[in-house]
């Protein structure tokens, strides 16, 4: 798709309010523009059009004038045309049978590589089975342990960007579950009896070695198919918990240690990221013999907007969402670059990814970074559990447009792309290159160029077009970056002079 084109109908999307029983769905009488529009803001815009289709200009009016958006109304039938007329070019891509995304994790068969992660999103019974229903593979649930917690109220801040609902970035005060332990048990061994083909994991904290065993042990007895140990909850009331032992390596490896002698199931860590290097406390989690690692926990942080204040005042907690992806790829790229755990020693520790995913893409560079399973929190908290339709559906056309037929193919293939600063090529360049056709005049590219790049832009105040000074050009490409319209590309890498 042309990439102004595609741009226009992202914004278009994103503005989206993403209601639940969505108005303009219901005026429609064939065809389903509100979930057309959220394959578009989740990834799929290509095959928007298929839900886009059926719809008459009639409906597509109709269902422009039920939006209930608070400033303008979605512009469903602009949207509409152009998603239907892209669709039709990817209509090859969605005629290739279906490659699989079921995924072998520490020996459980998963149905796809798609976990809820252990957080206000599974707490309950009827909501794990909502998600199940929805086509979530499995939960790692709420964690449970044997304190008894209190929670703060608010529990909640965002990062937004100016002007949209979505969130940037997320930060949360809470701690582990509020149910009793017993309680917690019985649910998750109800939902493995009524759900066998889902993989159901318990996420547990202890407080010593005793308390570590026993929750290992009842998790075990409920049937669960394996056991998360929460080594990295950044805002526990309690010394000694949470990300206090997922910051120390030995004791990383004694509660592993004792958890594994315990109990026969897999046994999973799960790392902080408040962490200089993560792969050592992995490590240690893997010479206790851990079968998987997953990562990573939320990332401590500060806000400062009064919403969020707990009676006038702020503590430091985890953010999530967005904004942690890039680093929450680096700690798994960190684990699956460290030879003891990526097979030196004959066995290999599984990695299951966690942080910022809200897109199948996003998913998928966990995949290709090593991850055979993903968890996924923050965007569900946003947008619900309907989001799994648009992760499955971009992963299968993913694969199926790379004509492969598993996504097991696809597990670690980008690991061979990355090496450490000293190994980069420094010896060649990239120009950009300026498509004047595309340019909109808006001068960006120059404004950055001049004061946070090498002054290599000319503008022509007239023309209002950016024309490239080669002999300053240092192939940065920060104004390919700050262009709004797609206007500036690359040419060929070439020797350095
Ligand atoms: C509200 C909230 C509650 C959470 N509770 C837990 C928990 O009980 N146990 C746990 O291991 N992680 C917990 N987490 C961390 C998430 O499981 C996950 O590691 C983190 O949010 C990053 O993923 P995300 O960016 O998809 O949200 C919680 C996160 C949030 C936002």
């Amino acid at each position: 798709m042309n990439k102004n084109r595609q741009m226009h109908i992202q914004e278009e999307a994103a503005r989206c309010l993403f209601c639940w029983d969505a108005p303009c769905s219901s005026v429609c009488k064939k065809g389903d523009p509100a979930r057309a529009i959220r394959a578009i803001r989740f990834g799929n815009e290509d095959m928007a059009g298929q839900w886009f289709a059926e719809c008459s200009d009639e409906d597509l009016e109709a269902a422009g004038r039920a939006c209930i958006h608070y400033d303008r109304p979605i512009r469903i039938r602009e949207l509409a045309h152009m998603s239907v007329d892209a669709c039709h070019s990817s209509l090859d891509a969605s005629h290739r049978p279906l490659p699989s995304l079921a995924i072998n994790f520490c020996g459980i068969p998963c149905e796809n590589p798609f976990f809820l992660a252990s957080s206000a999103i599974c707490t309950n019974y009827e909501m794990v089975a909502r998600a199940f229903e929805a086509g979530w593979a499995g939960v790692f649930y709420k964690t449970i342990c044997l304190q008894e917690i209190r929670e703060v109220s608010p529990r909640f801040d965002a990062v937004q960007q100016e002007g949209q609902a979505d969130f940037y970035a997320f930060r949360n005060m809470e701690q582990l579950s509020e149910n009793p332990a017993d309680l917690d048990f019985d649910i998750l061994r109800r939902l493995k009896q009524d759900y066998p083909t889902k993989v159901v994991v318990a996420s547990i904290m202890g407080q010593d070695e005793e308390e570590w065993m026993e929750l290992a042990k009842r998790a075990e007895a409920a049937g669960v198919d394996a056991i998360e140990l929460n080594f990295s909850c950044p805002q526990m009331r309690l010394t000694g918990m949470g990300s206090d032992v997922g910051q120390n390596p030995e004791l990383v490896m004694v509660y592993t240690a004792y958890v594994k002698r315990s109990v026969s199931i897999p046994v999973i860590p799960k790392m902080t990221p408040n962490i200089t290097q993560i792969n050592k406390p992995a490590s240690a989690a893997f010479l206790a013999n851990a079968d998987a690692i997953s990562a990573i926990n939320t990332i401590k942080s500060v806000t400062m907007n009064n919403r969020a204040k707990v009676s006038g005042q702020i503590a430091i907690s985890g953010l999530s969402g967005r904004a942690v992806h890039p680093i929450a790829l680096r700690h798994i790229l960190e684990m699956a670059q460290t030879p003891m755990l990526s097979g030196s020693l004959g066995k290999k520790v599984e990695l299951s990814g966690i942080g910022g995913i809200d897109t199948w893409r996003d998913a998928l560079e966990f995949i290709q970074l090593g991850c055979r399973n993903v968890q996924v929190c923050t965007a569900v908290m946003q947008y619900g559990y309907r989001i799994i339709d648009d992760l499955i559906l971009g992963l299968e056309n993913y694969l199926a447009g790379r004509g492969i037929n598993s996504v097991e193919e696809v597990v670690g293939e980008s690991l061979p792309n990355f090496v450490g600063p000293t190994d980069l090529d420094r010896d060649t360049i990239v120009y950009p290159k300026i498509d004047r056709d595309k340019c909109m005049g808006c001068g960006r590219c120059y404004v950055s160029c001049m004061d946070g790049g090498h002054q290599a832009i000319a503008f022509d105040p007239v023309t209002r077009l950016p024309r490239l000074v080669g002999t300053k050009c240092v192939g940065c490409h920060l104004c390919r970056l700050v262009c709004p319209s797609g206007a500036i590309g690359t040419t060929k890498r070439i020797p350095k002079k």
